[in-house]
Order: structure tokens, then sequence, then C-alpha cells
């Protein structure tokens, strides 16, 4: 009979609780999983929070440290004492980490310095650019890190090109196992976007939050005039660092095409995606999103992790904001897409990968 393993998920933001769920639901099957979930309180609204535990049927979190909002030092240093203390106190066999978010990083360095195996997942993604933050979590936890659970062959093929093959193994991407089986539950409801829009004729979903887009006025300014521009209407979803930013510069988020309102849960999410002409965003989860549900989508960055979206034209990088050439000459491409991101069953794999090696085995 196989021995009890007590796996312990360090989630923070709003993309990692995503994850956790198909993650939390493989390890219940299996079992004889003792699954700690430690929320490192990262991101503390209902909105970015709570709604997902709720939606997904995830237990309330074992420990919440409330960290909360800071800058990065502040908020990965009280991230770093406060697991400390929790993981010499709850000994996990692994800590399991998802992503590239300041949690994240807090989360392996803190077990790699107490000698607990810790397995990242979504590991080997690259954008290749040093000055975003989620670079340095990713590069850093990678590194550190004892199993590397990586989503695609491209994932595989930048950690053989950083030395780190040998710890790596392909499971494929748990939010393609979520958003696979959302899109089957959800297939036959109505789109809920804001009231103003009329959900029978074409409309844009966007989405803007990274620093890049949100923390220079200036960019801001253009960003958003390029948004309003837009030839049909656009739901925009703003987020709570765009909001911050907003009241802090002074600057409205409504006019021209642009419908604001608050962030959507998953669901409610991945139905209005389905229902749109198109996707405009700089989020990394939202790009995949999109390709996987068959909608073209336009990144206003320069570079994306998630490169084997761009085939085809599906996805369209355009940190240059040409957005309203990029959006009218834009139909769905005809293209079959491939399935780089594989079948829905990665959840299932990591938690093989974690069973197979049992307590630490030097992996
Ligand atoms: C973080 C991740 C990013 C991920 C994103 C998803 C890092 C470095 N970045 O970015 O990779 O794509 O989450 O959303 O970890 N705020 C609130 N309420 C909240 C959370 C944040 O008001 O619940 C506001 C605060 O003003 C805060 C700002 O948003 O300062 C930014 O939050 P933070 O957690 O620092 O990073 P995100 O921009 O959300």
């Amino acid at each position: 009979m196989p021995s009890r393993l007590k796996v312990a998920s360090v989630v923070g933001a709003r993309p990692q609780f995503i994850k956790l769920a198909p993650v939390h639901r493989a390890a219940n099957a299996d079992g004889e999983i003792d699954h700690l979930i430690i929320h490192t309180g990262q991101h503390y609204d209902p909105l970015m929070s709570d709604v997902f535990f709720e939606e997904f049927h995830i237990p309330k979190p074992d420990i919440n440290l409330g960290v909360g909002s800071g800058t990065h030092g502040a908020q990965t240093g009280a991230m770093l004492s406060a697991l400390e203390e929790v993981f010499e106190h709850h000994k996990p066999d692994w800590v399991l980490v998802y992503g590239d978010t300041n949690s994240t990083l807090a989360a392996t360095l803190t077990a790699v310095k107490l000698h607990i195996p810790v397995s990242h997942l979504e590991a080997g993604l690259r954008s290749f650019n040093r000055r975003m933050p989620e670079e340095h979590n990713r590069v850093i936890s990678d590194h550190a890190a004892d199993l590397l659970l990586a989503p695609t062959d491209i994932a595989m093929e930048n950690l053989r090109n950083e030395g780190l093959y040998s710890r790596a193994v392909k499971v494929g991407d748990v939010m393609a196992d979520v958003c696979l089986s959302a899109k089957r539950a959800v297939q036959d409801q109505q789109a809920q976007i804001p009231k103003s829009i009329d959900s029978d004729k074409p409309y844009v979903i966007a989405t803007i939050h990274r620093p890049e887009n949100t923390d220079n006025e200036v960019r801001l300014r253009l960003v958003l005039d390029a948004l309003r521009n837009i030839p049909v209407p656009v739901a925009f979803l703003t987020h709570p660092r765009l909001l911050a930013r907003a009241a802090k510069f002074n600057i409205g988020l409504d006019g021209g095409a642009l419908h604001p309102s608050g962030p959507l849960g998953y669901f409610k999410m991945v139905r209005a995606v389905m229902s749109s002409a198109g996707v405009v965003t700089d989020s990394g989860g939202l790009q995949k999103e999109a390709y996987l549900l068959g909608v073209p989508c336009t990144t206003l960055r320069r570079e994306t992790e998630w490169v084997e979206t761009l085939l085809d034209g599906w996805n369209i990088l355009d940190a240059d904001l040409r957005l309203v050439d990029v959006l009218a000459s834009r139909a769905a491409p005809r293209s079959r897409r491939m399935q780089p991101y594989g079948d829905g069953d990665a959840a299932v794999r990591v938690v093989g990968e974690l069973r197979a090696r049992g307590g630490f085995s030097g992996a």
C-alpha cells in the first residue's frame, strides 16, 4: 500500500487559484495525499481570491499568511519569514509552487533553504525580458527547485538550454485542464458582459494589469486611448493594479468604446470570451484561454511566454498599440489549432510525478 504523502501547495495570486483547482481535485482522487493549501494573501480582494475557491469548490486554505500588497522586497520578505514557520511546523514531503508570482519565489526559496523538496509547476516558461518581475521569479524558481513540471515542449527546451533538463518532466498545462472543462460546462449559458453592451453584436474583451502598461502615466494613457478607439464595444475588466494606478494618475477608465466593469469569476470569463469577437490583453493566462477557446487575441506586450499561441496569427503581439489596424483586419484564422498545452490531464500527471517520487529522492 502506498504511504501517505504530504504536499503543501503555496498560492497567492489569482491565476494560481485557478491552477490549484485541478491539482487539488487530482490530489484528493489519489486518496493517499494530504494536501495542505497555503495562501500567502498576496491577492485579498474577494473578486481576486475567494470567488475562485467558491466556484471551483476548493476548501478554504488551511493557512492564510495575510501578507497583502507591498513593494517586491517587502512583500516577498514577509512571505519568506511567514512560510519558514509554517513549513517547519507542518514538515511537508513536497512543496508545490505555481507559475511566476512573488508567492512562487518566496515559497521556493523558503523550501530550498529548509531542505524540503520543491516542485515548480509551469516550469520552463521564458519571456527573456529581464525587466519583468515574473521573469526573475520563474528563472530563480526553476534553478532552485528539485522537480520541474513543464507545460510544453518549448518549456522543456528552455530548461535544456539552462542545463536543467535532468530535473524536468513535461506534464502538460493545468490551465488547459481547467479551461477545457469550463468550456464544456458553460457552453449553454448566456454570456454576462456589462449591460451597456449588446452581447448579440460583436464585442471585445480587454484586460490590462502588467506594470509595463499600468505603472507609467504616459504609457497608460496611450493604452487606454488605443482601447477607446477599437471599432466595437470593449468589455473592460479592470484589475486592482490598474484601478490603483488610474486613481493615482487621475485617469478615467471610460469613454469611447470602453465599458469598464470589475473582474469576472472564471466561468463567467470563459463564457464571455467564447462569445467575443476578440481579446485584447497583457495577461498570460488570458492569451492562452483565447487560443484554447478559438478566439483571436491581441497581446499588448513585446514578447510572450506562450509562443505556441502566435502560430497562424491566433495571437498577435502589439506593444506599439496598432490595435485598430490589427483588429479591423482580423477574423479568426482558419487553421486547425494544435494541442500544445496537452489534453486536459496535466494535473493527474502532476500528482503522479510527486507520488512516483514519494518523499524526497534527490530528484
Ligand atoms: C500579480 C503577479 C502577476 C500575475 C498577477 C495576476 C507578481 C510579481 N505579479 O501581479 O504575475 O499575473 O498577480 O493578477 O507576483 N491589489 C489590490 N487587491 C488585491 C491584490 C492587489 O487592490 O487583492 C492592488 C494593490 O494596489 C497592489 C497592486 O494591486 O499593490 C498589485 O498587486 P500585486 O500582488 O503586487 O501584483 P499584481 O499586479 O496583481
